[in-house]
């Protein structure tokens, strides 16, 4: 019968068949240790001289790792044995035998090369650790949906081919549209003020695409973002949805993934910290921290990786950052009526150096500022008409966020750079595979 490997507790004393792959081997005398990998987990068959024909135990001393195989066997119970169980082999069916896998077979953090793994991608996500970070990174996407569908949000997506920015024209990737200019989404923001008043909360989740010229370990040129809108929300109700939200989502991810995180070697009391509430500062109290740490840094600028990481580690759990200088935030951010050269914004930082993992804002919904802004950030006003329709028709004030999935799946796995966070990374001058 065949079985997979995270349902083998449930057989113990049977007979089973698994399907899958050779992660690795061991040989010890009379014995050949075969590590199998079948997707849902890793698991040991022990292939004993004096227990199968001679013809197996060649074809288990042979084999080399990253062959595709079907194993039967019987499953025994073995506290030791990580997943509490092993196999005592009985047959092996090589379904194709591999002798010269490009990756070698040392300990990943050994390998000096990244790029090479890069480039080897599409094996890459076979070992044991792209296997833990992405399962972190399936539990995370559904903790948000989950979370969000309680909370009464509807998933509605946004487009990808779009005719305008929203975060700034510097990273637009443009593309031909039956001969007229058309772009990959920045955001879907827009579009989902637009279902805001037709749905009350909603929310999209897809691929976004930034133009990035940046090579740091927290951009990508293409990622995933999950961008709630809320009609009537203040930026007080946004603080509170964003802090319930990871709150959740990392409670989640401890309780169904504790064993990837361990396998990553996470120090899980940084996550298990994760409680509200978290600290709610003023980019002024912030920049107050830069100046006790001893960082040059003038007000109004923009913070920098540098000065994120510098804020977040005067904390234990996300910090949210509030009411930054409007000539850095974008033009559809509403002012601060109590300080007009401040926005009702929220930048969230995570903790332990990982940087803004959260932006969002009150929106502008007066129909005359947002025109002045949109001009003002040297917009054409032309491509915005249906957007200045909300302001229009029926405007509320209203607000939102976006997450970054890749940087909150980095700060949860504890992993560097966020190029591990998804399936195929595209960064600056990386497309292939
Ligand atoms: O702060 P950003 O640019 O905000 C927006 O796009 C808003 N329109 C969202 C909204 O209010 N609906 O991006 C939001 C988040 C960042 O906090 C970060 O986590 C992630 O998206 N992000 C990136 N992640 C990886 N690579 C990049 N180049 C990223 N740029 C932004
Ligand atoms: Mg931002």
């Amino acid at each position: 019968m065949w079985v997979y490997v995270e349902d083998l507790p449930r057989h113990v004393g049977e007979k089973v068949e698994l399907r899958g792959w050779l992660a690795n081997r061991r040989k010890s005398g009379k014995l050949v240790f075969l590590i199998l990998r079948d997707g849902t987990g890793f698991v040991q068959g022990v292939v004993n001289r004096a227990e199968v024909d001679e013809e197996t135990f060649e074809r288990a001393r042979r084999l080399y790792y990253e062959s595709s195989v079907r194993v039967t066997g019987k499953v025994r119970a073995d506290s030791r044995a990580p997943g509490g169980v092993e196999l005592d082999v009985e047959k092996i069916e090589v379904i194709q035998a591999t002798t010269d896998y490009p990756i070698p077979k040392v300990r990943e953090e050994n390998i000096p090369d990244v790029g090479k793994l890069l480039a080897q991608r599409h094996l890459w996500i076979r070992s044991r650790r792209q296997w833990a970070i992405l399962r972190v990174r399936d539990e995370v996407q559904r903790a948000i949906e989950d979370f969000l569908h309680q909370e009464g949000f509807l998933r509605l997506d946004a487009p990808i081919l779009t005719t305008m920015a929203v975060e700034g024209t510097t990273t637009l990737f443009r593309t031909d549209y039956f001969g007229e200019p058309a772009y990959l989404s920045q955001s879907g923001q827009l579009y989902m003020e637009a279902l805001a008043c037709s749905h009350g909360k909603v929310y999209c989740f897809g691929p976004t695409f930034r133009a990035e010229k940046s090579k740091t370990r927290r951009h990508l040129t293409e990622f995933w973002m999950m961008e709630p809108e809320w009609a009537f929300a203040t930026l007080e109700d946004l603080l509170d949805l964003i802090e319930n939200l990871l709150v959740y989502v990392v409670a989640r991810v401890l309780e169904r993934r504790r064993r990837e995180l361990e396998m990553l070697g996470r120090d899980l009391t940084r996550l298990e910290a994760v409680q509200k509430p978290f600290p709610r500062i003023t980019y002024d109290e912030a920049v107050e921290i830069l100046h006790k740490a001893g960082l040059a840094f003038t007000p109004p600028d923009d913070f920098g990786g540098d000065e994120e990481t510098v804020i977040s580690q005067a904390f234990d759990r996300p910090v949210m950052v509030t009411h930054y200088p409007a000539e850095v935030k974008a033009f559809y951010m509403k002012r601060d009526p109590e300080r007009p050269d401040r926005v009702r914004c929220v930048d969230v930082l995570a903790p332990e150096g990982y940087g803004e993992i959260v932006g969002g804002s009150e929106r502008e919904d007066d129909y005359e500022t947002l025109v002045q802004r949109i001009r003002e950030h040297g917009l054409p006003l032309e491509p915005y008409q249906w957007y200045l329709d909300l302001r229009r028709y029926g405007t509320v004030p209203h607000g939102g966020f976006g997450l970054g999935l890749e940087r909150t799946v980095a700060w949860i796995t504890g992993v560097r750079h966020v190029r591990e966070t998804i399936p195929f990374p595209r960064m600056l001058e990386k497309i292939y595979p």
